[in-house]
């Protein structure tokens, strides 16, 4: 039995432009930061690029098809800024066109990370000005776009951009700022509530975000680690999420950090504060937190490591299975989380649950021709019946969205981490559809009607 969900509930599938467009140069398209950033030995595991990566740039009509066949009503992708900035808006035009005449509603985002490096070169998001080049990018993308795109994310993942590639050094533009990088997630927080106000402007249907949000526990009840968790929450959940919701920063010491004089703060939390359509959860797992102790190796803990003088360090979040990257398979750390923005946030928005999805090392299709991914389906199966528990709980969730349609670019941990329902040889950029493929269009096919 598939877990069940009330009519209307919209099914869907999520990539980024960088993770699988590739055609890096193709139509004058200048470098992001991330092309800088895999041109760099050492940053990228392997010393993978993404100049080809799934090649959707040249193969989208095939794509959308095998996107379609599945029964999604939703198909969430990415504008690469680059591409846009070059004035390449055809490819855009001919994907949303291909995947309106195949039923499926295009919901796309305006910003996945892949900043122009002209714009990193004039100070990048630590720059109050980048918020502004993306009101112009929403524009541009609305204007040309906004007779047939009814549905908008602005920003994605603005604390996983700004911890890994601003405060740490793992992902581009590898800053390294460490508390010093809030200003960066200022900035996104602008770019969000100007983008809010173009797209409206020019009348847009329905806009959202998409956030990355995970519970976060303490490791003990000593005072001291629980401390340490609401830190480490506020600077990676509540930071991003209360402008958006509540209007203010989190903390006092957030709020100074952001590096706005008070009354211009007041002025962009008015922007920032925007109503929303809908509100965008990318979910994982959760995260475990103590306060330090010292002369304990905390290497390893998390995909990235916290430096030593943080107030808060990541120890292992007990779970019996992992994916294959590593990660926690905890299914009841979404309901948790859904509830948790819940009780927060008295005006949430309906919800669209806009990532959720597992890295497993699949194996090539095999003499059957398929490709038996029995663990993608289990963690896609326990998380959607999270999500209905969450409903069950009273809270409002439209719709699910797998991260991700087809194999992509993992950023810093390149193609070895598969996220697809649909699996790509990277050597020949032949797809295959998953096992997993099936058994989502299935559980599509066994909903209740509208
Ligand atoms: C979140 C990001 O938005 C996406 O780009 C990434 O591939 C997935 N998580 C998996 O790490």
């Amino acid at each position: 039995m598939y877990p069940q969900f009330p009519p209307g509930f919209r099914f869907g599938m999520s990539t980024s432009a960088f993770q699988i467009e590739g055609a890096a140069d193709a139509g004058g398209k200048g470098p992001s930061i991330w092309d800088t950033f895999t041109a760099r030995p050492g940053a990228v595991r392997h010393g993978q690029d993404a100049r080809v990566a799934s090649d959707h740039y040249h193969r989208y009509a095939s794509d959308v098809d095998l996107i379609a066949e599945a029964g999604v009503h939703d198909y969430r992708f990415s504008f690469s800024w680059p591409r846009v900035l070059a004035g390449d808006l055809d490819f855009y035009d001919r994907l949303v066109d291909r995947l309106l005449a195949s039923g499926v509603r295009p919901v796309p985002t305006l910003y996945h990370w892949d900043l122009p490096q002209e714009f990193e070169d004039a100070g990048g998001w630590m720059n109050r000005d980048t918020a502004h080049r993306l009101a112009d990018h929403a524009s541009a993308l609305v204007l040309r776009l906004g007779d047939r795109v009814r549905d908008w994310i602005t920003m994605n993942e603005m604390n996983v951009h700004t911890l890994y590639g601003y405060a740490l050094a793992d992902h581009a533009p590898a800053r390294g700022l460490g508390l010093g990088a809030l200003p960066a997630a200022h900035h996104q927080l602008l770019a969000h509530g100007l983008a809010v106000q173009v797209l409206r402007t020019h009348g847009a249907g329905s806009v959202g975000v998409a956030q990355q949000h995970f519970p976060v526990t303490a490791a003990s009840d000593d005072p001291a680690d629980v401390e340490a968790a609401a830190i480490f929450s506020a600077l990676t959940n509540w930071t991003f999420s209360d402008p958006i919701l509540l209007g203010d920063y989190p903390d006092e010491l957030i709020r100074a950090g952001v590096g706005v004089p008070e009354a211009q703060l007041d002025r962009d939390l008015e922007l920032i504060k925007a109503r929303l359509d809908f509100y965008g959860v990318n979910y994982y797992e959760p995260t475990m937190i103590e306060a330090p102790k010292a002369g304990k190796d905390y290497s390893g803990v998390l995909e990235v490591d916290i430096p030593a003088d943080m107030p808060f360090s990541p120890v292992p979040v007990k779970s019996d299975e992992r994916t294959d990257f590593g990660w926690a398979v905890v299914p009841a750390g979404l309901t948790d989380i859904l509830v948790t923005l819940r009780d927060r946030y008295p005006d949430l928005p309906p919800v669209i649950i806009t990532e959720n999805g597992a890295s497993f090392h699949d194996s090539p299709p095999g003499p059957d021709g398929r490709v038996h991914d029995e663990r993608r389906i289990s963690y896609l199966d326990a998380h959607l019946r999270a999500v209905s528990d969450a409903i069950t709980a009273g809270v409002r969730v439209d719709g699910y969205y797998v991260w991700s349609a087809i194999d992509n670019f993992e950023w810093a941990a390149g193609y070895d981490e598969r996220f697809g329902l649909i699996y790509v040889d990277f050597s020949t950029l032949e797809r295959t559809k998953k096992d997993s493929w099936f058994w989502y269009r299935d559980l599509i096919a066994a909903q209740p009607r509208n």
